[in-house]
């Protein structure tokens, strides 16, 4: 399905507000009372990222892991986002992510959230469930996030370049800051064994190496074949080129202002941040960044 967004009702754009001390937007709080008394099943594995960090590559990724070579008909017909659906959210004249994901005829469950880890419903904890949790470092990050804002309708108008640089470091975005995001599931991973912590940076570098680490930490062995297809097919060309992949089949997504499958780069931030706008987010970074264990790369 091509899209055509000036054919279409577009849903009007979200507008922030702060709910239990993180900005969101409606879509994602509409359903709360559902997504709060969600029921995990122990073997459900929760993917979670701050948006923009690779949450469609690592869904992709677990997805051709649990299902590539036994759910055939799943890989040329169901978008990603259906087969690992987003918990909460809302979107308007469509099923609520608990309902996906409760009609899921598949198991495990892939289960994709960006909540920032105090707000994740209290059953996945309960069950023990697996997490993978995605962070990309915060400055491509931003401007990830800052196309993903200009070409999805459903998203809060994302003003100028300097406007959304500021709102950032504010911690004014859909999902909070990326600054308490990160380091809270960061923390969170200390003490809960069951969460694999991995970043994007790693995966740019060494895409077979870091599935080689999901599947220990999942307990998959895939045979050789299997996880270099698995490589191939979730190469950026590959799933830029994948309608199930890609996203071109969302219709409040505007691609003649950004696809989707943007760039998938490490450093694009550099033809975006000024040198003033560098120098103050490295300052103001180093008062949100404390912990040393922590370390995120900006370039490869
Ligand atoms: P860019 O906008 O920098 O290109 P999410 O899935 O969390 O919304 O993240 C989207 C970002 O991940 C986009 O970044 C997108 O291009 C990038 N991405 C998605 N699949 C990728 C892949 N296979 N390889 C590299 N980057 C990928």
């Amino acid at each position: 399905m091509s899209v055509n967004p000036d054919k279409m009702d577009l849903p009007p754009r979200g507008e922030l507000f702060d709910f239990h001390g993180v900005s969101m937007t409606h879509y994602f709080t509409d359903n709360w009372e559902n997504v709060q008394n969600f029921q995990a099943r122990p073997d459900d594995i929760l993917i979670a990222t701050y948006p923009k960090a690779g949450t469609t590559w690592v869904s992709y990724i677990l997805d051709l892991l649990y299902f590539g070579q036994t759910a055939l008909e799943r890989q040329t017909s169901i978008p990603v986002y259906e087969r690992v659906p987003f918990l909460e959210l809302t979107p308007p004249d469509s099923a609520s992510g608990t309902d996906l994901v409760n009609n899921l005829p598949t198991s495990p469950r892939l289960i994709k959230t960006h909540l920032p880890v105090q707000l994740v419903p209290k059953s996945f904890w309960e069950q023990n469930c697996r997490m993978v949790y995605v962070a990309r470092n915060a400055k491509d990050n931003m401007v990830s996030f800052f196309h993903f804002d200009s070409m999805n309708m459903m998203e809060p108008e994302p003003g100028d370049w300097n406007n959304f640089f500021q709102r950032f470091l504010d911690g004014k975005m859909v999902f909070g800051s990326w600054y308490d995001h990160v380091n809270g599931w960061w923390k969170k991973k200390q003490t809960y064994s069951k969460l694999h912590y991995m970043f994007y940076e790693d995966l740019i570098e060494d895409t077979g190496r870091e599935i080689d680490k999901l599947c220990c930490f999942l307990g998959l062995s895939p045979s050789a074949e299997e996880k270099k297809q698995i490589t191939g097919g979730v190469q950026f060309d590959n799933m830029k080129n994948n309608s199930m992949a890609n996203y071109s089949t969302v219709p409040f997504m505007d691609f003649k202002i950004s696809p989707f499958m943007r760039k998938g780069k490490v450093g694009d931030w550099k033809k975006h941040f000024t040198v003033a706008q560098n120098e103050e987010f490295d300052e103001d970074y180093k008062k949100k960044m404390k912990d040393p264990t922590l370390q995120f790369r900006t370039e490869i």
